[in-house]
């Protein structure tokens, strides 16, 4: 790992600063795109935020089971990193008492439009702009905390766990989502921003740091997941690396992203290849990790 974008690694007197540089360039960037709108094309607010909901479980058909939104009625749950507010919408149409926090403004208030557009009463749930690595709840506060695709942005991602640990309810759960490095998706990356640019020298994680969504973006192996949720307290937890549509390279390019180089790894990825071989290459990591009861 690159020493610079993995404070875990630092001098703790070297830690403060140079997460809290890492942590606005993180928020500047989530705030400039909430994760997921770009899938929302249409001219009403009602038709795109149905259209982002569509294409969300299209691309991600693993989320409801994975979450159980369904099961979650009358328990307290905190969603950490909310973005356009899909999933948590789900938390709170089942029933939870629902909490979410997101780093950035535009993330709560676009999740707060979606639940107005739904007809959410605003008593049902409770939204705010908070870092996942202080979270401003006293602990053993909820029976769920769930996380899908944030904590590896985050610069101090071990932090983040202990947090999550700290305000779950003894026998409570975490269910999150991570990045995977041993993965078709870093694997891509490496091609295109390392060997393709003429440094093949570069490793998957300083290649995803700097060009996988904000910068100082993590990547984990299993081995090293493990370890996190082992310091953090958790016990027992499962891991499971999964395929998902990053992996075919099947997505939306952001504008900026958005040429012929890419496009053409878009129309090469070895689809059936990949396929073959199954989840073992996949790149998220599925967490379900438990707090145990005193
Ligand atoms: C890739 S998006 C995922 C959003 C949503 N969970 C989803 O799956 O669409 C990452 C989100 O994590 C948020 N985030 C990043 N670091 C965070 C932190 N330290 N605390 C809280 N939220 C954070 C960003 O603002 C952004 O909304």
């Amino acid at each position: 790992m690159n020493s610079t974008l993995e404070p875990s690694l630092l001098k703790r007197d070297d830690r403060q600063p140079r997460t809290e540089s890492l942590l606005a360039s993180v928020r500047e960037f989530w705030e400039q795109e909430t994760c997921g709108v770009r899938y929302g094309t249409g001219a009403e607010l009602s038709a795109r935020l149905r259209e982002i909901e569509e294409t969300r479980y299209r691309l991600h058909p693993e989320i409801p089971g994975f979450a159980r939104f369904n099961e979650a009625s009358g328990k307290a749950v905190l969603e950490i990193g909310v973005g356009a507010g899909t999933d948590f919408a789900q938390w709170v149409r089942a029933g939870a008492i629902a909490t979410g926090v997101d780093l950035t403004q535009a993330a709560i208030e676009h999740t707060k439009s979606r639940l107005e557009v739904e007809g959410l009463a605003a008593h049902n749930y409770h939204l705010r702009q908070a870092n996942a690595e202080h979270l401003p709840f006293q602990d053993d506060s909820f029976d769920i905390v769930y996380s899908w695709g944030v904590l590896h942005h985050s610069p101090d991602t071990q932090k983040t766990l202990e947090e999550a640990f700290r305000v779950l309810k003894p026998g409570g759960q975490m269910r999150i989502m991570i990045y995977h490095r041993r993965s078709w998706t870093a694997l891509f990356y490496w091609l295109r921003f390392a060997v393709l640019r003429g440094r093949p020298f570069r490793t998957f994680s300083e290649v995803l740091a700097s060009h996988m969504e904000s910068p100082g973006t993590k990547a984990y192996t299993v081995r090293e997941a493990s370890e996190m949720l082992q310091r953090a307290g958790f016990a027992p937890f499962s891991i499971k690396p999964h395929l998902y549509h990053g992996d075919f390279l099947d997505f939306k390019l952001r504008e900026s992203r958005d040429t012929f180089v890419n496009r053409l790894g878009q129309r090469l990825a070895p689809r059936s290849l990949i396929r073959a071989l199954g989840h073992r290459f996949g790149g998220m990591l599925l967490i379900e990790a438990d707090k145990p009861h005193l």
